[in-house]
């Protein structure tokens, strides 16, 4: 087995505590390679590593290919649209087929929770979950622990605050298991129509206003508004919520001036944040994409079994 113990990367939910900060230190020693002149490190060598999205990605698809190239890997990818599954192949052929060629790691996208389980069942090959349905976004909830630890120098004891669409957001469930794991306080906002059945059970606070929720909090993570998995209308229109639960300088003026502002992307300008937060000097939205591949890196290296953390030259 490898230096994870586990052959898939498929939620937070399965990970201890001391594996996520083992990902979180292997990270921290491969975010050098990224500022040096010659960005790469032969630790896999002779591994193949597929990408397979199903829906669309600017940021988590670059950065898993980036993060296996840095680490010498021959990196495939592949797209539904792109795929012999718009002939009809199903999913599970269609993984068997990949498995065939004989890849180290499938990393996979879905729109449907669960996916990345199922294929992980009928491969040999370690399936990374990029992303499934409601579900989970690991790769993701690791990038921004990695990027708050390195911002605030630790994560127990912080409040952190995850604003917007929660109850269809694998970003917001992947993000609160990760950060209760670490210790630290966690609350959810936004309009009471977005917000999870019995929230509580999740260990964290629901604040429904804006201003009330950023009081005194660390970090203030921001989400899409997840248009495309709604399916009915959770709000009367876009510039209503922009209005009441967009993040902009007047709820900032609530927030404490050391607070960070995250947000995975894409940003919904205007929407759910504004151009002035997004891009002002407390946003950390830009180190989160950075951080993004170091620790995809981590994942793709301890998963595969590499050399040990630390030997990365
Ligand atoms: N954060 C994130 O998953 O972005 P992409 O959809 O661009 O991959």
């Amino acid at each position: 087995m490898n230096n994870l113990n586990y052959k898939d990367l498929l939620g937070i939910g399965q990970l201890s505590l001391e594996t996520i900060k083992l990902i979180l230190d292997t990270a921290e020693s491969f975010k050098e390679v990224s500022i040096r002149d010659i960005k790469k490190v032969p630790t896999l060598r002779g591994k193949s590593v597929i990408t397979f999205f199903y829906e669309p990605s600017t940021r988590t698809r670059t950065s898993f290919e980036m993060a296996a190239k840095r680490l010498s890997a021959d990196t495939i990818s592949l797209s539904a649209s792109s795929s012999s599954m718009v002939k009809g192949e199903t999913l599970i052929d269609t993984a068997k087929n990949l498995q065939a060629m004989n890849p180290d790691i499938i990393v996979i996208r879905h729109s449907s929770t669960g996916a990345p389980h199922l294929i992980a069942r009928h491969v040999r090959a370690g399936v990374v979950n990029a992303g499934d349905g409601i579900n989970e976004h690991p790769s993701q909830a690791l990038l921004d622990l990695f990027t708050i630890r390195e911002k605030k120098g630790r994560i127990e004891g912080l409040k952190v605050v995850i604003m917007g669409d929660i109850s269809h957001s694998r970003v917001a469930r992947s993000n609160i298991l990760g950060l209760r794991k670490m210790g630290a306080e966690v609350t959810i906002s936004g309009p009471p129509t977005m917000m999870p059945d019995k929230a509580e059970s999740l260990g964290v606070k629901v604040v429904n206003d804006p201003r009330e929720a950023v009081k005194d909090k660390d970090v203030i993570m921001v989400l899409r508004i997840q248009l495309e998995r709604q399916g009915k209308n959770l709000f009367p229109s876009l510039r209503e919520y922009a209005a009441y639960f967009g993040v902009n300088g007047n709820v900032l003026k609530y927030a404490k001036d050391d607070a960070i502002i995250m947000h995975p992307g894409p940003v919904n300008r205007g929407v759910e944040l504004s151009s002035e937060v997004a891009d002002g000097p407390r946003s950390v939205i830009l180190d989160q994409v950075t951080n993004g591949v170091a620790v995809r890196m981590a994942i793709l290296y301890l998963l595969i079994g590499g050399l040990r953390v630390g030997n990365v030259d």
